[in-house]
C-alpha cells in the first residue's frame, strides 16, 4: 500500500512487513525519511545540527545542509559531497545537478520497460512516481518505487526526460539510492569471485569512505555479482536486520556503499560512470535499469527466502513444466567434437537411462572445430551433419528425447565468414587492433544491422527444426568498446547500447521459439544476474563442476537467487579442477541442488554406472519439486565449517528435503533443527524408510558424517496421512 499524509508531506511505501518513507515538498529536495520494519510513525528529524563545511539553501536553516540530509535523488556539485545518484553535464559544460520536487502520483501497476528486463507486476503491485526537476539544466526525472507486498521488496528506477531545447549529457545514473541515518551499524555481505570460482560469500564491517562494487566489463561478470546485502552485526540465519539489494541488468554497473564522516550510510546501485554517459537530445528520454531492495527484521534466512520468492514470482521466466528437464550435455565429455554419429550415440544412451533432453553444446556450426574459428557463422557444419540439423534432431526425438542446442550470438571469431564480410560489426577502436579473448571479438550489439543479421541467420538455421532448449553462452567480456555506427559524442553509450541490443535479441528468441526454454551462460556464471533471469528459466552456474568447489559456489548463489536458476550437472569424472576423481554419489548429491544434468558420454559407460545414473534420476524426480518451489533453509555454511547443510520445505511444511555435504572427511556429529517441520505431524523418509516425528525434527536431529571424504546425506521426508 502507498499513502500520502497531506499534512506532513510524507509518502509511505508499504509492503507486508516493511516501510519506506520519504518527504516531498514542492520546490525542495526530496528527503528520505525511513526504510525498515513497518512502524506507524516514521517521522524523524535526524540532523538538526549545523555541520561545518556543509552548504545549504540560502533561505533555509542549517538543518537542511545538503551534505547531511538523507536524499532520494542526490545530484552532483551543489553541496552534497557524497556519491551522487545522477550527474548532468549541461550544454554549457556545468556539472551541477540538483533535483527538486514537482509532484507525485500513486497508481496500481508499475512501469514495464519495453527495452529492458524488469520485475513483472500483478494486481498487488502499486507504484509511487515522483516528478522532479533539475534546477540547473531543467531536465525532468521520474522516480518510481513499486511495492511487492508479499516479497517485502521495492523496485526502483528513474526515467529522465529532456523537455528543454538543448541537449545534455547524463552520467552516473543510479537506479537506487538509500540513505541510512547514523546510528545503525552494518556489515556488508557480497559475492565476489573469479572465473571458475564465481560468487563466494564475503562479510565485513564498513569503514568510513566509499566501497565500490563494480564491473566495467560490459557484463556483470564472475568477479563481482551485483547482489549485496547490509546486515546488522549480530545478524545470523534466524535473527537480525537485513537489507538486500540487486540490479535488474546484465552489463557494466556500479554499486557503492558510502559510510560518511557522521556515520550515515548511502547506498547506490546503477549504471555508474565507467565510460558511460548518455546524450539526451531535446524531446528524448532515458530509462535506468530497475534496482531492487528487500528488508527483513528476521535474519539472513528470512531475507533469502523473500529474495527467492521475489525472483521466482516476478523476475524468472516462468517454466512451462513443474521442473526443468534432466539433460545430458555433450560439453565435458566431447568438447568441440560433435557430429551426427556421436549425437545419436549420446541420444541412444540418454534415452535408455532416463535422461529427458539431449543438449548439443559447442561445435555444430560454421568452421567451429575448436575455439579458433566459426563464431558468427550460424549455419550447420555439413561435414558433421551431412543430412542437416533437422534430420539429426528428428532422430533424437524419435528416441523420445527433447533436443537442446548451444549458441553464442554476441560473438565473432576473426576467422569466420561474418568477420571477413563485416569487420565493422565487431567492437574495435579504429586506430589499433582489438584484444582477443578466447580467440574471439565481441559484436556491436548496439548496431541494428548486427541484431538483424543474427535474427535472420539464427531464425533460418534453427527455425522449424524442433529446438526445445537453447543454451546461450557469452565467453568473453567487452574491451575496445567503440561502435562503428556511433558519432564521437555517443561512443560512451556503446556498452549500454550493446546490452539493449542483446536484450532485443533475447526477446526475439523467446518470441520466435515460444516452446523452447532458455538457459543462459557466460563461461558458467559470468552473467548470473536478474537481467538474464528475466529472459531465461535458468543459468549455467559455473564451468567449475567439481562438487567440492561447487558447494561454495552454489551456497553463495543461493544468497541472492533461488535454486531453479541454478543449472547443476553431474561432472565428467575427469573434469575436476583438483584432478581428483569424485564419487558419482557425491557429484550427484551436489548437483541435485538445482536443475539436473549429466556431462559425460553415457554411451561409453559401464552398465553398473548407467544403472546408478538411472537410480539417481528416479530419486531426483521424486523430490525435484522441492528445490524448484519449496522454501530454502540453511543449516550449516561451508564458509564457516566443513559441512554444507540445508533443506527445502513445502509451503505448509508437510514435505522436506534435507541435504548435507562434506567434501573432506570429518566425523563431528551435527545437530540440525528443522524449524519448518510441523510439530503434530509424523514424517517418513522416503529414501530410507525411517520415521521422524515433527517435534523431534524441530528440536533437532543428530547426524554423524562417516569421517570419509565426500560424505553426503539426503533425507526426503513426507508427512504421513
Ligand atoms: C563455456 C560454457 O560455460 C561451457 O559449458 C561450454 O558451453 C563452453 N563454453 C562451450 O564453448
Amino acid at each position: 500500500m502507498i499513502r500520502k499524509n497531506a499534512r506532513t508531506h510524507i509518502y509511505r511505501v508499504e509492503t507486508e512487513n516493511t516501510l519506506y518513507a520519504l518527504r516531498a515538498v514542492r520546490g525542495e529536495r526530496v528527503e528520505h525519511i525511513y526504510y525498515g520494519r513497518k512502524v506507524r510513525n516514521a517521522l524523524i528529524s535526524p540532523y538538526p545540527h549545523n555541520y561545518g563545511f556543509s552548504p545549504n539553501d540560502k533561505d533555509k536553516t542549517a538543518s537542511l545542509s545538503h551534505d547531511i540530509i538523507p536524499a532520494e535523488l542526490p545530484g552532483y556539485g551543489a553541496g552534497d559531497y557524497r556519491a551522487e545518484a545522477i550527474r548532468i553535464i549541461d550544454k554549457n559544460g556545468a556539472a551541477a545537478t540538483d533535483f527538486r520536487f514537482v509532484k507525485a502520483r500513486i497508481y496500481q501497476g508499475k512501469p514495464l520497460s519495453a527495452a529492458m528486463p524488469h520485475a513483472r507486476a500483478d494486481e498487488a503491485v502499486e507504484t509511487l512516481e515522483l516528478t522532479l526537476k533539475d534546477r540547473f539544466s531543467g531536465i525532468f526525472a521520474f522516480v518510481s518505487y513499486s511495492a511487492y507486498p508479499e516479497a517485502d521488496t521495492i523496485v526502483r528506477s528513474v526515467r529522465y526526460e529532456n523537455r528543454t531545447r538543448k541537449s545534455v549529457r547524463l552520467t552516473n545514473t543510479a537506479s537506487l539510492c538509500v540513505d541510512f541515518p547514523a546510528g545503525k551499524e552494518f556489515e556488508l555481505i557480497n559475492l565476489p569471485g573469479t572465473y571458475y570460482f564465481e560468487r563466494h560469500i564475503e562479510r565485513a564491517p564498513l569503514r568510513q569512505g566509499n566501497y565500490v562494487m563494480t564491473s566495467h566489463r560490459g557484463a556483470t561478470g564472475h568477479q563481482m555479482n551485483p547482489y549485496f546485502a547490509l546486515v546488522s552485526p549480530d545478524a545470523d540465519e534466524k535473527a537480525g536486520e537485513c537489507y538486500a539489494f540487486n540490479l535488474i541488468y546484465s552489463g557494466a554497473y556500479t554499486n557503492t556503499v558510502e559510510l560518511t564522516p557522521y556515520r550515515a550510510l548511502r547506498v547506490l546501485s546503477g549504471l555508474g560512470d565507467h565510460h558511460f554517459s548518455w546524450l539526451l537530445e531535446k524531446g528524448e528520454s532515458f530509462e535506468t535499469p530497475e534496482a531492487t531492495m528487500c528488508y527483513s527484521a528476521k535474519g539472513i534466512g528470512d531475507m533469502r527466502r523473500k529474495t527467492h520468492r521475489f525472483v521466482k514470482n516476478y523476475i524468472l521466466k516462468p517454466r512451462k513444466s513443474t521442473r526443468a528437464p534432466i539433460v545430458l550435455n555433450t560439453w565435458e565429455g566431447t568438447w568441440f567434437d560433435v557430429n551426427e554419429k556421436l549425437i545419436l550415440d549420446y541420444a541412444r544412451a540418454a534415452s535408455q537411462n532416463g535422461i529427458e533432453m539431449l543438449v548439443m553444446d559447442d561445435g555444430w556450426f560454421g568452421a567451429r572445430v575448436s575455439d579458433k574459428a566459426g563464431l558468427g557463422d550460424w549455419f550447420v557444419n555439413p561435414a558433421r551433419f551431412p543430412e542437416g540439423l533437422a534430420s539429426t534432431v528428428k532422430k533424437v526425438k524419435d528416441m523420445g528425447l527433447a533436443f537442446g542446442i548451444w549458441i553464442e550470438p554476441e560473438m565473432v571469431n576473426p576467422d569466420s565468414e561474418l568477420y571477413r564480410n563485416h569487420p565493422e560489426y565487431a567492437l574495435a577502436v579504429p586506430t589499433a587492433d582489438p584484444s582477443l579473448s578466447r580467440d574471439q571479438l565481441v559484436l556491436d550489439m548496439g548496431n541494428p544491422e548486427v541484431v538483424a543479421y543474427l535474427k535472420e541467420t539464427l531464425g533460418k538455421t534453427l527455425g522449424g527444426v524442433g529446438i526445445d532448449y537453447f543454451k546461450w553462452d557469452f565467453n568473453r567480456h567487452l574491451s575496445d568498446v567503440y561502435s562503428s555506427i556511433l558519432p564521437p559524442e555517443r561512443q560512451a553509450e556503446a556498452a549500454h547500447r550493446f546490452m539493449l541490443g542483446t536484450y532485443e535479441l533475447l526477446a526475439w528468441l523467446r518470441e520466435t521459439f515460444p516452446d523452447a526454454m532458455l538457459e543462459t551462460c557466460s563461461g558458467g556464471g559470468g552473467r548470473y544476474d536478474l537481467g538474464m533471469m528475466y529472459y531465461g528459466e535458468q543459468i549455467w552456474t559455473s564451468d567449475n563442476t567439481d562438487p567440492a568447489w561447487r558447494v561454495d559456489i552454489q551456497c553463495a548463489s543461493l544468497m541472492g537467487y533461488p535454486a531453479p536458476t541454478m543449472s547443476c550437472h553431474v561432472a565428467n569424472r575427469e573434469n575436476i579442477c583438483e584432478g581428483k576423481p569424485r564419487t558419482l554419489r557425491f557429484r550427484y548429491a551436489v548437483a541435485a541442488a538445482g536443475p539436473l544434468g549429466y556431462e559425460f558420454n553415457l554411451s561409453e559407460c559401464s552398465e553398473e554406472l548407467c544403472a546408478s545414473v538411472r537410480a539417481q534420476i528416479e530419486e531426483y524426480k521424486s523430490y525435484a519439486h522441492l528445490p524448484e518451489s519449496g522454501n530454502y533453509y540453511e543449516l550449516a555454511s561451508p564458509y564457516e565449517g566443513r559441512t554444507y547443510a540445508y533443506y527445502y520445505a513445502s509451503p505448509n511444511g508437510d514435505e522436506l528435503l534435507l541435504t548435507a555435504l562434506q567434501a573432506k572427511g570429518d566425523a563431528i556429529p551435527l545437530t540440525f533443527s528443522i524449524e519448518a517441520a510441523c510439530e503434530d505431524l509424523t514424517y517418513t523418509d522416503l529414501l530410507s524408510g525411517k520415521e521422524y516425528d515433527g517435534k523431534t525434527l524441530k528440536k533437532g536431529i543428530c547426524v554423524c558424517p562417516d569421517g570419509m571424504d565426500e560424505w553426503s546425506l539426503m533425507i526426503h521426508l513426507r508427512a504421513k496421512k
